[in-house]
């Protein structure tokens, strides 16, 4: 009883601190509008001490909780949390290496097809394995990869697609799950930057064999740091769980013991006949787990997701239109028929022969306080981390180094109210006024 009423009296503590720092006063031109960042209440932070006053710290009932929860908002068997969306990425393509899929694995020197326009770690665990990335260029406007293209970079070593659905916009699943079904392909959907995202009313992340999320701020909802590994199908979660926890052949989760009932019965490897099966190990794995405290928030979170997802739906719609009169400037983003983004962020390509640069348009929007960033690293391939990797480019990458030099993002998220949205629209109409006086707006 006293327990309880010492933890009651901490959780009103809290509310009461949490009230006293709430504060949303936008003064335009000094409140810098970020890109992305943490939305939270009361709640999050509750939970999180609610997991520090039982001293939960190892990944235990709430995480279980999570991945049940995941798992059934997209539509798939079995999510298991990891603790980033760049472990999430390396777990999904590893688990594809495993020598327990037998012919169908990933063996050193396969290809993988890919685009060079996205974020590092889409593409580092396609290296960090030993196989050999295949880059496609991809069309501006949407982002992602160029579907016509494909046939041409198969080869008889393709084992494997692997995209992300650039910055929350889906891209062509029907063409490319043809793609993967005639060629006996896997696929995984880098699904970091989309959670929520629809195509053909299905969420992305329930297509590929395996899928992944991002729970670093920026993205769709938050656990400081987190990811997950999403799949239909037992096995390819086993072995996601295999390379997370230690590269162990067992399954058990923490606290039990046995869960094959041959814990003591089995002989693998060249181990004794016998030997005890929580420590015997059938993958060189990593330990990529999370802590309870971020599946704590993130159960929080996850509570509000429909919620942030209408949100980045509402303020990309209200630039779109704010900004759709510039389009003889800038190349606006664009939507597959079947897909519904549910957008991580609003990119713009400045036009070639616009009249001015990105990096001038750029410069002035930070300069007014408005968050800006490239298409994360533009063309990979151009980055010094790519110095000496063995990789291949199927027809060139034009887009991709358009990308590279004329497109940037601003932000969408929740964070972003109508003021700041009105706000980021007249800044743009200043910088046409001072720089373009003359320019023509299309205002259909
Ligand atoms: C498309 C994509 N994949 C993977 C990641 C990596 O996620 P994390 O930062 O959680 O490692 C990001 C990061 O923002 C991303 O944008």
């Amino acid at each position: 009883m006293e327990e309880m009423r010492i933890r009651d009296e901490v959780f009103q503590k809290v509310k009461q601190l949490y009230s006293l720092r709430k504060k949303n006063d936008f003064v335009p031109g000094e409140t810098y509008i970020q890109y992305g960042g943490t939305i939270y209440d009361e709640k999050e932070i509750c939970r999180l001490v609610d997991s520090a006053l039982e001293m939960r710290l190892a990944a235990g009932r709430f995480a279980r909780q999570l991945e049940k929860k995941f798992a059934a908002f997209l539509g798939v068997k079995y999510c298991s949390l990891t603790n980033s969306g760049s472990s999430a990425n390396l777990l999904a393509l590893s688990a594809l290496t495993s020598p327990k899929l037998g012919d169908a694995r990933l063996k050193p020197g396969a290809e993988v097809i890919s685009v060079a326009a996205g974020f590092p770690t889409t593409v580092g665990p396609i290296i960090q394995n030993r196989l050999i990335p295949v880059f496609v260029d991809v069309e501006l406007g949407t982002y992602n990869i160029q579907v016509e293209k494909l046939e041409a970079a198969v080869s008889e070593k393709t084992g494997a697609i692997f995209l992300a659905h650039t910055l929350g916009n889906p891209f062509n699943l029907k063409k490319v799950q043809e793609f993967t079904e005639e060629y006996g392909l896997w696929l995984i959907e880098d699904n970091c930057d989309a959670l929520g995202s629809k195509y053909e009313g299905r969420y992305t992340g329930s297509f590929g064999q395996l899928a992944t999320s991002s729970f670093y701020p920026p993205h769709h909802m938050t656990m400081g740091e987190g990811g997950a590994v999403f799949t239909n199908e037992l096995r390819l979660k086993r072995l996601v769980e295999s390379f997370r926890d230690w590269g162990r052949d067992c399954w058990c989760q923490p606290g039990t013991d046995n869960s094959c009932g041959k814990r003591f019965e089995l002989q693998l490897g060249k181990l004794p006949s016998g030997y005890d099966h929580k420590y015997t190990y059938s993958h060189i794995g990593y330990n990529l787990k999370l802590t309870e405290m971020q599946a704590a928030v993130g159960l929080e979170q996850l509570k509000k997701l429909p919620a942030f997802i209408e949100a980045r739906k509402r303020n990309f719609n209200r630039l779109y239109a704010g900004l759709k009169k510039y389009k003889a400037y800038f190349i606006l983003p664009k939507v597959e028929a079947e897909a519904e983004p549910s957008w991580f962020a609003f990119l713009l390509t400045v036009r070639e022969n616009a009249g001015f640069t990105r990096n001038e348009l750029v410069r002035y929007l930070e300069k007014h306080k408005i968050a800006t960033r490239m298409l994360f690293a533009g063309n990979l391939t151009k980055h010094p981390c790519f110095e000496g990797v063995d990789y291949r480019i199927c027809g060139g990458l034009k887009n991709t180094d358009l990308i590279l030099e004329n497109s940037f993002f601003i932000g969408v998220y929740p964070g972003i109210n109508k003021a700041m949205t009105d706000y980021i629209i007249e800044t743009f109409d200043r910088f046409f006024q001072e720089k373009l006086p003359q320019a023509e707006l299309v205002l259909a």
